[in-house]
This record gives C-alpha cells, structure tokens and sequence, in this order.
C-alpha cells in the first residue's frame, strides 16, 4: 500500500513547492503502520510539503528529499531490512531522522548503523520535531556560503559509540580498535578543519549521552593538539575520551537524558558509571592502564572531593586531569533542546571557578581551546 500525503501546489524541479511565491522544502515520511505515518505527517505538513509512505510497501516515491523522517519499531527485522532497501535514497538525503519507540541503546545503535543523524523518541512533541527539521544553524551557514564539511566522520564517530554501548549493554566483547580508529578520526577532522567545526557539527546532530561522548573526545583532542602533546599521548588521549563514559551504558537512558536535576537515588545510580565502565574493560586486550585510570578516575577531584575512589593530588595522573577539564566543559556547552546552550565563555568561567578541585596551570592553558580555537 502505498500512502503519500501533499499539500496542494505544483511541485518544482529542485524539491520544492511553489504557493505564492514561496518554496516549501520538501521530505519523505516512511512509517511501519498507518497511524504513525499519519501522525507524523499531520504535524511535518505545517511546513513541509510531505510524500509518506508505509515501510512495507514498495518504494515508488521518486524525487529524493533533502530529508527523510523514519518512524518505526527497530526491534523489527522486516522494517530493518525495508529500511536497508531504501539505503540509495537514504544516502542521498541530507537529514535522516529517526523518531523510535524504544530508545534503548541497542535500537539507537540501529539507527545509527541504518544512516540516521539524528535520533528521537517518537514521543518527541511537535516543536522539538519542527526545531530539528529547520535548524536555523543550517540555514546561516548555507546563506554566508560556510558549507559545512560532510559528516561521514561524525557518523562514523557516533556509530562507534552507540555500537560501544551495545555491547556492553549486551554483554558483547567490545570493537576496541574500531573505536579507537573512530577516534583517530575525529582527531584528523579536528586537524583539518578546528574545534568549533566540530563542535557545531555533533551539537547539530547528536543528543544526549552520544552527543557527550563525540564533544568530550573533540575537546581532549584538541586541548592535547594545544599543548603539543606527541603521537601517541594523542592516541591515549582520544582512546580514554571515547571509552570514558562507557559505564553509562548501565543506566537507562531516561536517568541518563534526564531533563534538569536528577534525585539523590538517581544521582548515586550515575555516580557507579566510572566504575562500571573501568569493570568492563579491564579484561579487554588494547585497552592499557593509563586508558583504564582515565575511565575510573574522570570524575575525580584534586581536593579529593570526586569519586569513586576520593582520590587526592598526585595520585591523579595527566591523562585524567586533561580528561576531566574536557568532560566538564563539554557537559556544560552541550545542546540540550530544553535549555539554551552555554556559551564557551561561560563555561570557561565555571572552569576557573572550580578552585582547588582542577590543576590550576592546566584550566589557564586550556583558556585558548575554550575561547578560540
Ligand atoms: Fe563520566
Ligand atoms: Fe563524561
């Protein structure tokens, strides 16, 4: 069967469609049921101009969208593998929005694997929806003729996390050279292109945890790239970022994306996470010390004030402390849609503000990182 939903208007050459002047980006919906395809398109149709069409039909739409919107149960393997039929067109799109009913770390580990950029939960209202389909930041970079770079790199990054999470939530041995290779990524698309790129780019795409992982790694490369760091401390450095939050995949991801303050049960629950992540990766191979001290010790304070172990001073390595002043950075100017993000100079501040808790020389030199790079 096959269900496609326009508003009324003459379809132009480029996508669009003409009322009055005005062009109407146009996008496909593909849904496993009816319901839902009729659910999302009644809301994308305020805007868009929307050809839908069921998962389990044959593909006949053939203009190819800037978007596509995908809602559909990944736990599945019919839709999975209706999806991957799709793959073509899929890749052609610029936006692959996924909206899931299970947000679990396997399903949105799926989706990333089928070419999403950006995963919701299908319970997501409808302005979040409409927000993520017209990000304004899309716009100012196409009208000043700042093309951003392809997002191969980010993809690929955000796969290897989702697929990390995976396997630990499915008690699979971990892919540790291609998350390390993930990680050599980013740091050769920093390289090329800077911090902020970067930044802009996983903010764009990415929400919550994943999106945490990606902007901790950028930050601890490029605060590494700023001090000079040799080849293989680089490596260490990105390896331990990418790994560090690996404990999380123990925690359900409404406590982890949990909007505003979390409760004392909550708050003790999250605080297990460097533990749980140092327990699965030490039996390992690739994974050495100085990665596992990273990942058990990111949270820890130089007035031994942190956790899980209270640590004091010099018995928190370098890694760690460049680690930590990365991770607390990139928790305060992550995009959250319910809360406005905080400029770098703000955060920067809580940084210097942190006192006797941060290596005092490190915070100074990572002011270049923060503010300029
Ligand atoms: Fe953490
Ligand atoms: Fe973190």
């Amino acid at each position: 069967m096959q269900h496609v939903r326009t508003r009324s208007g003459l379809l132009n050459g480029d996508g669009g469609i003409r009322e009055t002047g005005t062009v109407r980006p146009f996008l496909h919906v593909l849904a496993d049921t009816s319901d839902k395809l009729s659910g999302v398109c009644s809301i994308l149709e305020e805007k868009f101009t929307v050809a839908g069409e069921r998962l389990d039909a044959d593909s006949r739409l053939s203009q190819t969208p800037a978007i596509i919107v995908i809602r559909a149960e990944l736990r599945d393997l019919d839709n999975i593998a209706a999806i991957k039929k799709r793959a073509g067109k899929l890749a052609k799109a610029r936006k692959r929005i996924f909206l899931l009913e299970h947000t679990s770390h396997v399903c949105i580990s799926q989706a990333y694997a089928l070419g999403a950029t950006l995963v919701l939960p299908s319970t997501v209202g409808r302005t979040r929806l409409l927000a993520a389909l017209t990000d304004p930041a899309d716009e100012s970079s196409a009208a000043s003729g700042d093309a951003p770079q392809p997002d191969n790199a980010v993809e690929a990054a955000a796969t290897a996390v989702a697929s990390m999470f995976t396997a630990v939530t499915l008690g699979q041995p971990l892919d540790v050279n291609g998350t390390k290779e993930a990680g050599r990524q980013i740091a050769d698309r920093i390289g090329q292109h800077g911090l902020t790129e970067w930044l802009m780019t996983v903010r764009r795409h990415h929400e919550g945890t994943y999106q945490h992982c990606l902007l901790v790694t950028g930050i601890t490369i490029d605060f590494g790239l700023s001090l000079g760091v040799g080849r293989a401390d680089l490596e260490r450095l990105y390896s331990a970022a990418m790994f560090h939050d690996i404990g999380k995949a123990r925690i359900p991801l409404p406590i982890l994306d949990k909007p505003g303050r979390l409760d004392a049960a909550e708050r003790t629950l999250i605080e297990t996470h460097p533990a749980a992540g140092y327990e699965f990766l030490k039996d390992h191979d690739g994974i050495s010390p100085e990665i596992l001290d990273a990942v058990r010790h990111h949270h820890e304070y130089l007035d031994g004030s942190g956790y899980p172990d209270a640590l004091c001073g010099d018995s928190i390595g370098d890694i760690v402390r460049i680690l930590t002043i990365s991770d607390i950075f990139a928790a305060l100017i992550e995009h959250r849609h319910y809360k406005p993000t905080m400029p770098r100079a703000e955060a920067y501040n809580v940084l210097c503000g942190m006192t006797g808790k941060l290596e005092k020389a490190l915070v100074h030199s990572f002011k270049q990182v923060a503010l300029t790079r």
